[in-house]
């Protein structure tokens, strides 16, 4: 089962009214768009999921509200291509990032460093790279970047010099080998604060599907996918993403500097959206579902 994070604050923020047209950029398992749909009789709601095992749920789950939705079943880098080939403007999008608890849970998926499973890790199992690749392909230099930059991890180095070394014997092929061979090469000490593979593990999962760089693309388009009075909500789960979203709507909210002492600000040069919220679960849902704990939600309207 996978529990919506921030379900009721990201629909309040969305605006709703019956005849919303709304894309749910991240449908996963429906948690989201079940909300939206029954909160739009006259409207109609676009799904992107690239994954199509979350696909099959989560249109079980709107078939049985009504049938005014349609899933895109394809990476949301595409969708200002594949929401213009329908429609010119939406009122809402919403992304809620990541992976689902299903995938995660699903140990064949290979994203979890708790179960053993073949190195995967992709979201969309048609594409051809995988976490494999990554692990036993990628230079030590390669794999240190993708460490320190993706995982913001401190012992990038010697975890990846441990893992080319490693598979100078064998390739190394599940994610608890690949979790054994992190332990190994960090200090004793980091073992005991949190897991040590969480950071690595993120950081591969980000290179294998790209995420960091399909999110700011598709982020940027939707800007200008929005109607006036409409709003984007987007919900992430770290601060590389969330550094990403801010600094994306900050961009687009705030006067240039050189403006902000002018004394009359022409139309052309205002703002074209304001920021709406920014916050954090309340300790209560960290408490229900502690995957929600490094959430936040970010919401913008065009003015
Ligand atoms: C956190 S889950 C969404 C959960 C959903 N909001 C719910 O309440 O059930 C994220 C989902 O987005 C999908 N996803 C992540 N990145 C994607 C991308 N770039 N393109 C398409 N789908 C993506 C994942 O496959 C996953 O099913």
């Amino acid at each position: 089962m996978h529990e919506s994070v921030l379900l009721t604050e990201s629909i309040d923020y969305l605006n709703l009214n019956d005849k919303s047209i709304i894309v749910d950029c991240t449908l996963g398992y429906a948690g989201h768009s079940s909300q939206i749909l029954k909160q739009i009789p006259n409207g109609y709601l676009y799904a992107f999921d690239q994954d199509k095992e979350a696909i099959k749920e989560a249109d079980k789950k709107l078939k049985a509200i009504r049938n005014n939705y349609e899933i895109i079943n394809t990476n949301f880098v595409n969708l200002k291509e594949e929401i213009n080939k329908r429609i010119d403007k939406v009122d809402g999008i919403l992304f809620d990032l990541g992976v689902s608890s299903p995938q995660l849970d699903e140990a064949d998926r290979g994203f979890s460093f708790h179960k053993d499973a073949p190195l995967d890790m992709r979201m969309n199992r048609d594409q051809s790279l995988n976490a494999y690749d990554v692990v036993n392909t990628y230079s030590a230099n390669d794999l240190t970047k993708i460490l320190k930059t993706y995982g913001e991890e401190k012992y990038a180095n010697s975890i990846a010099k441990g893992i080319v070394k490693a598979r100078e014997v064998k390739p190394i092929e599940t994610t608890l080998e690949l979790t054994e061979i992190i332990k190994e090469n960090v200090p004793e000490k980091y073992r005991r604060v949190g897991h040590p593979a969480r950071k690595t593990f993120q950081a591969i999962r980000i290179e294998v599907n790209d995420e960091l760089n399909v999110f700011k693309n598709a982020l940027k388009d939707s800007l200008d996918l929005i109607n006036k009075g409409g709003r984007i909500c987007v919900i992430t789960f770290h601060s590389l993403e969330d550094r990403i979203c801010k600094q994306i709507f900050n961009e687009v909210s705030k006067l240039p500097k050189e403006l902000q002492n002018l004394p009359i600000i022409p139309d052309e040069y205002k703002p074209k959206f304001k920021i709406i919220a920014n916050i954090e679960p309340t300790k209560e849902e960290i408490e229900r579902n502690p995957r929600s704990r490094s959430a936040r939600l970010r919401v913008i309207e065009r003015s």
